[in-house]
């Protein structure tokens, strides 16, 4: 066992290399079959018509809004424990975040809280499937249903999650984002994709994706036909090598979840043992398992860091998902952040363990030693 122990190590073996080889050899190298396969097969695997892929989970979210068009200064009620991105798309198009609590147990959001910040302004709810969890259930659906507010869904986290019924997460809302980071369950390098419920969104966003451009029908012609720019997009591809790496790590995921599940199992039992818990999925649901986040009986946040700090000396490396958004220098004025009790408490005393299916029974026996001796 070799010390020290990364906090992540993304699972690439002779099929991704060779994937990627062929994609280099084949003279397209973006936007081409490649990643129009990876959009097929990626849907498949959620049980939707279609997906498109993009350069990040970022991209995903920043094109779901842009295609959204809600007037600015409307309000999108999202989660305080959540990565940057989540909040900055909301930002950049002129729109207000509005942070609600979490329930401590799961990492969602809580739908009393939700429900104390809807506001006339209120034009949608973002969720954040944290660490895999499933963060929508039948209440914060009819919630959004009877406020008529659209439901986004952050799945950066959730590939693999489903609901009691087998239904992906990424196809309760409106529309959906995934992501291919390489500290994700899959990786593109970077990339990522986006879904949505109305295949009239789905096709704003492929317009918007690629410089608004459209091209005329085949007409039999051979060769350059005279493309027209109809709206002022972006530039938010995925490219055919990414789509080649994703494509093989995405025939692997399924394979690697019964590993994910293993080692939460073994950190469960080791955090009961001194009075800790992981954050778990919703009862009955299936996790993709991305974080195994333990929270510890410690006062504050110095006791957590000084814990941290004795683990990471002998060796295991760590990280905290997620320092909240509104302890963020950017979002320390962000509305609703006065009050947030259960995700302060949890950001207290919380952090992340190393969880990928390449880690061997031995690290991870090593690290629940050390979780142990070092308490
Ligand atoms: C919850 C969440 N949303 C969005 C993102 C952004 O993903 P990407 O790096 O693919 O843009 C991340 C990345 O870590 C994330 O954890």
């Amino acid at each position: 066992m070799n010390l020290p122990l990364p906090f992540h190590r993304p699972s690439i073996g002779p099929d991704e290399e060779a994937a990627v080889l062929r994609v280099l050899r084949s003279g397209w190298l973006t936007h081409g079959p490649e990643t129009a396969a990876f959009e097929r097969e990626f849907a498949a695997y959620l049980g939707v018509p279609a997906a498109l892929g993009v350069s990040s989970c970022t991209a995903g979210l920043e094109l779901i809004f842009a295609a959204l068009s809600l007037p600015p200064g409307r309000e999108v009620i999202t989660t305080p424990l959540t990565f940057a991105a989540t909040v900055h798309v909301l930002v950049h198009r002129g729109l207000v975040p509005v942070l609600a609590d979490i329930d401590p147990r799961t990492g969602g959001l809580d739908v009393a809280s939700l429900a104390r910040r809807l506001s006339d302004r209120t034009a949608a709810v973002l969720v954040v499937h944290f660490a895999g969890h499933l963060a929508v259930n039948s209440q914060l659906l009819d919630f959004c249903s009877a406020h008529r507010l659209i439901l986004i869904e952050d799945c950066a986290h959730a590939i693999e999650t489903r609901d009691l019924d087998g239904r992906a997460a990424g196809t309760f809302g409106q529309a959906a984002a995934f992501s291919f980071y390489p500290n994700k369950n899959i990786t593109a390098a970077e990339g990522g994709m986006v879904v949505a419920r109305d295949p009239a969104l789905l096709e704003r966003m492929r317009l918007l994706r690629t410089q608004g451009m459209v091209w005329p029908p085949d007409d039999g012609r051979t060769g350059f036909r005279p493309y027209d720019v109809i709206d002022s997009g972006y530039k938010l591809n995925l490219t055919d090598l990414q789509a080649a790496l994703g494509r093989v790590q995405l025939g692997r995921v399924e394979g690697w979840l019964p590993r994910r599940q293993a080692v939460a199992a073994r950190y469960r039992s080791v955090l009961a043992q001194v009075g800790g818990r992981l954050i778990e999925p919703p009862a009955g649901t299936r996790s993709a398992w991305h974080l195994a986040v333990a929270v510890v009986p410690l006062p504050d946040r110095q006791a957590t860091e000084a814990y941290m700090e004795r683990i990471q000396r002998r060796g295991v490396r760590l990280s905290w998902h997620y320092r909240p958004i509104h302890w963020l220098t950017a979002y320390r004025r962000i509305a609703g952040g006065d009050e947030l009790p259960l995700c302060d408490e949890l950001a207290a005393c919380s952090f992340s363990l190393p969880l990928y299916p390449g880690l061997t029974d031995e690290e991870v026996g090593y690290v629940c030693s050390v979780l142990k001796a070092e308490w």
